[in-house]
């Protein structure tokens, strides 16, 4: 179950790692994807990404994450890091850190506040890998992890 609302007809879920051009970007695109195509025509989910960390601000996607999506029919191009801010806490309805380390960084689990795998049918409640020093195949199991997670957010954010 996912909390209701602050505002009525509009869903705002934001996704978080720590440097916004991994993780959280690959999962921000299949998201969006997958409510292109299952919420066709609701424009009341708001999805965002953003870094704990404020390295990268600016730059598109890791050469690695925008390859791995390409390679699975996702466009990456749009992404530009950004860093989360304080007020992401009071404002959105939904933030999903990618692991531990992110939660703990965006100051502890809430109501509102949770691991994105969390609704990951598969290993429900673990981390999203970091594979920003790992080789491609990280990529390609954060892109799976991502991609079932978000099938399973899209059914919960339909009822909303
Ligand atoms: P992300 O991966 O948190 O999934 O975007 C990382 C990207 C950059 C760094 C670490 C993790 N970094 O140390 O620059």
């Amino acid at each position: 179950m996912i909390p209701a609302p602050r505002v009525e007809g509009r869903y705002a879920v934001a996704l978080v790692c720590l440097g916004n051009i991994c993780r959280s970007p690959m999962a921000d695109v299949v998201l969006q994807q997958r409510l292109q195509e299952r919420l066709a025509g609701r424009d009341g989910v708001e999805v965002r990404s953003a870094g704990t960390g404020d390295w990268h601000v600016g730059h598109p996607m890791d050469e690695r994450a925008a390859a791995t999506l390409r390679e699975h029919g996702y466009d990456p191009s749009r992404h530009r890091a950004q860093q989360v801010s304080p007020d992401w806490l009071d404002t959105f309805d939904l933030v999903l850190a990618m692991d531990e380390s992110n939660l703990r960084d965006l100051g502890g689990r809430s109501d509102r506040v949770r691991l994105f795998r969390d609704f990951d049918p598969v290993g429900t409640g673990g981390e999203v890998p970091d594979p920003y020093y790992g080789g491609d195949e990280g990529f390609e199991e954060v892109l799976a992890m991502v991609e079932r997670t978000a099938d399973a957010l899209v059914e919960e954010l339909r009822d909303q």
